[in-house]
Order: structure tokens, then sequence, then C-alpha cells
């Protein structure tokens, strides 16, 4: 089998951080998202995988390279524009070939992986294999309505939903689903929509079975879904203490401070992850925040956050929570007069301010 991940797409939901970043790279306890999906995937023996890529190519292909580092041999599919995830199979034929696949949404989050679902999809070999799991607002995905354990349709984020069972990001195929996306037509909204060619193959009566997931997952396009996988990825930590830890500073659960930080007269209540060379001074960090390498966390309390490289945040006499805040960002206190609040904010960006 292969695999393809789709790491293209707009990312309108999680901007400003998708005007300069993909978000497939924003990383949940310090390691992008997409590499937890280059591991599962490594981890149900599949290593052949091929990587849709749009604006963001550069970036992403120089995190992961040939996949080498990750045991994964890559393959970089470039798609003009983001014309649906069927679009992003339709370009993939030549790489897929006469093989079956695994295709993984690229900024979705599956914390048991993947492995027995691929086996399962290997023993049964039906001609595809789509992955669901129980939501409290399905009008917001994909959906499935399931008779005595069949799939007998599917609806793209229908308004009257059928049932609450929600197309999780992780799709099993054989090669029909080439001549279904070949078939269908772009939806309403211009896209050639993998629900539609699913549905295709069920009215040309192939064979489209289900598994309903247990485990945690979740989607991160969203800020407060990206925050809970961090929170489930920090859940997974042990203790690592490498930086220093200087004169009054209290390690507190499950800690990682990454070589080179240095972290003086702070409080630490883990989970938490702290990356290379960031210096923490005069601050508390509690639990559920990761904070990437080259950071300067001074006079701050910190928690349920995500902080990006090289980002400083100083004395800003109050704590952050729920946040996610870019790279190279500065949050500092300044003793200007008249004495306000002074923003240099990007297109797209939101800043909340306590009552
Ligand atoms: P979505 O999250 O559905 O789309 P998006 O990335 O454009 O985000 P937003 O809705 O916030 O604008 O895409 C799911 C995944 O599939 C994501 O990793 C991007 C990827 N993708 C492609 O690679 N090609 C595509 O044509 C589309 C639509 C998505």
């Amino acid at each position: 089998m292969k695999a393809l991940i789709l790491s293209g797409g707009k990312g309108t939901r999680l901007r400003p951080i998708t005007h300069t970043s993909a978000k497939q790279l924003v990383p949940v306890a310090n390691k992008p998202i997409l590499f937890f999906a280059i591991e599962a995937i490594r981890e149900a023996g599949i290593t052949d995988i091929g990587i849709i890529v749009g604006d963001t190519a550069r970036e992403i292909e120089a995190a992961v390279g040939d996949g080498a580092d990750l045991g994964v041999n890559a393959t970089y599919i470039h798609q003009a524009a983001p014309l649906g995830l069927a679009h992003a199979v339709k370009i993939a034929q030549d790489f897929i070939g006469a093989d079956s696949f695994v295709m993984f949404l690229g900024d979705n989050f599956i914390k048991d992986g993947i492995s027995p679902l691929v086996r399962e999809f290997e023993e049964e070999r039906p001609n595809s294999q789509i992955l669901l799991a129980r939501v409290p607002n399905p009008s917001d995905f994909g959906v499935a309505e399931i008779k005595g354990g069949k799939v007998i349709g599917l609806e793209e984020k229908p308004k009257r939903p059928k049932s609450d069972y929600a197309l999780v990001g992780v799709y099993m195929f054989d090669s029909t689903i080439f001549e279904a996306v070949h078939a269908i037509q772009p939806s309403s909204r211009g896209e050639l929509e993998i629900t539609d060619a699913i549905q295709w193959l069920i009215r040309n009566g192939k064979e489209v079975t289900s598994h309903i997931i247990k485990g945690w997952w979740k989607d991160t396009g969203k800020l407060e879904d990206l925050l809970e996988a961090n929170r489930v990825a920090l859940s997974g930590v042990e203790r690592d203490v490498r930086g220093s830890t200087l004169g009054g500073t209290r390690v507190i659960g499950d800690v990682v401070v990454a070589e080179g930080a240095v972290i003086e007269n702070s409080e630490l209540r883990g989970p938490l992850v702290i990356g290379e060379g960031t210096v923490v001074r005069d601050s508390y960090i509690g639990p559920f925040t990761s904070i990437s390498s080259g950071c300067e966390i001074l006079g701050a309390e910190i928690e349920f956050s995500i902080i990006l490289e090289n980002s400083r945040i100083e004395s800003i006499g109050g704590r952050m929570e729920g946040s996610l805040v870019g790279k190279n960002v500065r949050i500092t206190r300044s003793p200007a007069k008249p004495r306000a609040f002074r923003f240099m904010v990007g297109d797209s960006s939101e800043i909340q301010v306590p009552e």
C-alpha cells in the first residue's frame, strides 16, 4: 500500500498564522502536526508517501525533505489550487498507480494512529473504507448514513444531517476511486468533493465499509481544536529536563525542557514542553503549554497555549491562556506615555483583552 497526505489547502480558519506558514507545520507538543501523520503511516507499515502541496510547498519540502529522517520515502505532488480532496486524489494517480492507498488529511491528529485500520482494510479488501466518529455538530463535517453496518450515503456539511457520524480525515481506497474522481463534477463551492466520489462508488455497487474510531482525533484547522490536540499530545510526554534550571525554579509534573534552554526563578507546572535555547525567567508556565525554540518568556504567566519560534513575551501583567502566538512575535510592556494598548497586528489577527 501507499499513502497520500494532503498538505495543500488555504487554511483560512487559522489566519493569520497561515498567511505566512503551512497549517500542517504548526507544532503540537513542539512537533509539526504533519509529522504525527507521517509517523502513524510509517507505523502502519507504509513507507511510500505522496504529499500534496500547494502555496506552502517550499516550507513543507524543507521540513520533510526526502522523508529519510522520518523513515519514509516522500514524493511531492503539486496542486496548482486547492480544488478539493477528490482533485488531490486525481492528480496523485500517476504516483499511486495500481496500488491501494490510505489518504490522510495533513491537519488531522489521530492519537492512537491508524495501524489496526490499515490491517482491517488489507484483510477485508473493500473498495473503500472510511473512518467515522460520533460528533455533536455533524453539520460541520462530511456525514455518513449507515444501515446494517454498511455506508449507504454521504453528504458534505449537510444542513439536516442523517446521522451524527462524521468523516474523520483518514480514508482507504483501492484504485476504483480513480474512476470515481474522473466521473464526478465540482460541487457548488467549486471543489471536487471526496464525499461525492465515495457516493459514486456506492451508487456503482462498489463496497464501502466504515470503521467507527474510538480513540481521540481532531481536525486541527481551527484554533480551539489545535489547542485541544496540543493538550492531548502533551498528556503523553514524560519528564525530561535537559536545559538548565537555575535559582528558585520549581519543576512540577511532566515537563520537557530541551537542550540549551535556560529556566530561571520560574515555576513550570507540566505537562508542558520548552524548546531548544528558550529562556524563561521570573515566569510561570502552566499545564498544556508548548513553547518552541529560541523564545524569551520574561516575567510572564502562560497556560494552555502554543508559542512558536523566536517570540518574546515580557511583563504582560496578566496571565495569557488559550493562545496561539506565531513566530518572531513581540508582546511586551512599554513605559511610554500615554499608557495605552499599542498593537501592530497582521491581517485577520485576533486579540482579546480581559474585562
Ligand atoms: P480543509 O481544512 O478542508 O481546507 P483548507 O486547508 O483550505 O482550510 P480552511 O477551511 O481553513 O480554509 O483541508 C483539509 C486538508 O486537506 C488540509 O490539510 C489541506 C488539504 N487540502 C489539500 O491538500 N488540497 C485541497 O484541495 C483541499 C481542499 C485541502
